[in-house]
């Protein structure tokens, strides 16, 4: 059991909040990991009563609670929390959350949770820092930051900057919700755990490594946001970066944070820059237009709310890399991301090279598939390997089998990302949270092409809603028997 403290979140009327991090403090409390005396302070601008803000949540957790909604547990958990009305650009706010968070009730172990967008880090780390409220002399303070951090490397780094002047390195924790995903950790479980694994996992016996995370939504409310961001910085330079380097980098010394850390950043400095001339060929971007999703009418990105209407705003993005180190030399790493697409679905799919094919030149084998092994990180978390064996009978015809994991059997035992990193601050275990170097160097690896991007804005190609993509993607593959992998079971090949 963790020690009390006290979780303070600014912007907790905003989406994040309402959608994931209080129902994740909602299962927490369902499986009794919160601390007796914990308590949440949640802030926000409008003028709410305890009523207002208990009616609110409420709203968002009741028609997802695991395993249904649980009166009790969720009065309980309301009875931890204070809403607070705060203006968060007056600085004479912050004397009177001072004085709030002074009260006896409140434990001196503070994890300030900043869900807000990244322009308002550094006023309100300064506002914390001048009013006392990170003086870690009584008990840990913390301060969570949500994506992005920035928007390219230069005001990623005068972010840095800005926070820096408040916050020690251990007080700071750059979430990337990816990594408190159950089966993202796997990757590297699945990596590291598995004798089997370790010799195979490399340029002498890997084609090529692709990621690809689908979703079937449009950008919906979000558009504000995203029109100024795009896939590539919405979800390649974090999620998609991140997931890479999990699976690509060398083993760590431990599971400890630093030693994670550092691999992970040795990777991402190992991805090959792209030079302006050679984004065409290694980098593709899209735009939905109309279409049917699961048989539903949609309309195209162009026709969503606060969207501009000439805007070449990327819907799509997909990415060639390569790892200039020993193990990776020559391997190509497809990423792929959209929106409005066919289905919901993230999966990392390792593609191996084929074997020497003139051994069966004699036989009835005509073509064979190469092994897979595929990570379907969501919806469905499963491992799934693929293999080539004979068929029972006289001659020599082969077929694929199988060898299928699948982790979750229960959607009611599926544990959202937030809930682990929430208890992680409170833990004080920052391996799954980014350091500065590691988010620079993610944004090396996109600042080119987002800089190309940004030259070219009178044309976009498009792709259908309800598609898998544009075709023109595929023109990103080294060799024609290279495709998007986009289903798990071959059944379900389309
Ligand atoms: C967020 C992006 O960080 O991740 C969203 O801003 C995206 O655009 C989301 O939809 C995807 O997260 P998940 O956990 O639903 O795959």
């Amino acid at each position: 059991m963790v020690e009390a403290n006290t979780y303070v979140v600014f912007g907790a009327t905003g989406n994040l909040s309402l959608t994931k991090l209080m129902p994740a403090f909602y299962h927490l409390e369902c499986v009794g990991r919160l601390p007796e005396d914990m308590r949440i302070v949640a802030i926000g601008r409008r003028d709410w009563q305890q009523a207002d803000w208990q009616a609110e949540i409420q709203k968002y957790i009741e028609p997802i609670a695991r395993g249904g909604f649980d009166r009790q547990v969720f009065d309980a958990f309301v009875k931890r929390m204070d809403y607070v009305q705060m203006d968060i650009s007056q600085p004479e706010a912050y004397e009177m959350l001072a004085e709030t968070l002074a009260d006896a009730k409140y434990s001196s172990k503070i994890a300030f949770y900043l869900s807000l967008g990244p322009d308002l880090f550094g006023q309100v780390t300064a506002e914390l820092k001048a009013h006392g409220l990170l003086d870690e002399t009584k008990g840990w303070r913390r301060v969570v930051l949500e994506k992005p951090f920035g928007y390219d490397v230069e005001s990623a780094a005068a972010l840095q900057n800005k926070i820096s002047q408040a916050l020690t390195e251990e007080q700071t924790y750059r979430i990337d919700h990816y990594l408190g995903k159950g089966m993202v950790q796997n990757v590297m479980v699945f990596r590291f755990a598995n004798a089997l694994m370790e010799p195979l996992w490399n340029r002498n016996t890997i084609d090529h490594i692709q990621i690809t995370h689908a979703e079937d939504k449009p950008v919906g409310t979000r558009a504000g946001y995203y029109d100024q961001s795009g896939a590539l910085r919405d979800m390649i330079q974090s999620h998609l970066l991140q997931l890479l380097a999990l699976v690509a980098m060398e083993p760590p010394a431990s599971m400890g944070a630093e030693s994670l850390r550092d691999e992970k950043v040795k990777l991402l400095k190992s991805i090959r820059p792209i030079q302006k001339k050679q984004v065409k060929g290694h980098a593709y971007r899209a735009q939905y237009s109309e279409g049917f999703v699961h048989d539903n009418p949609v309309h195209s990105y162009l026709d969503e709310p606060s969207v501009a209407t000439d805007s070449v705003t990327e819907t799509y993005a997909a990415l060639k890399l390569y790892i200039d180190n020993w193990r990776w030399e020559g391997v190509p790493f497809y990423i792929q991301t959209g929106k409005n697409m066919k289905e919901s679905k993230t999966l990392v799919s390792i593609c191996f090279k084929h074997p020497p094919k003139q051994f069966f030149r004699d036989s009835q084998v005509k073509k064979m598939e190469p092994n897979w092994i595929i990570f379907g990180i969501q919806p469905d978390e499963s491992i799934k390997i693929e293999m080539i064996a004979k068929q029972p009978g006289l001659e020599i015809n082969t077929e694929q089998i199988s060898l299928d994991a699948a982790m979750k059997y229960d959607k009611n035992s599926k544990i959202d990302a937030y809930e682990e990193l929430l208890l992680d601050v409170i833990k004080g275990d920052r391996s799954l949270f980014l350091r500065f170097d590691e988010v620079k160097a993610a944004w090396n690896v996109v600042d080119p092409i987002l800089t190309e991007w940004a030259s070219q804005t009178d044309y976009i190609d498009t792709y259908p809603s309800g598609s898998w993509g544009p075709e023109g993607s595929q023109k990103l593959f080294e060799h024609p028997e290279q495709y998007w992998r986009t289903y798990i079971n071959q059944h379900c090949k389309e």
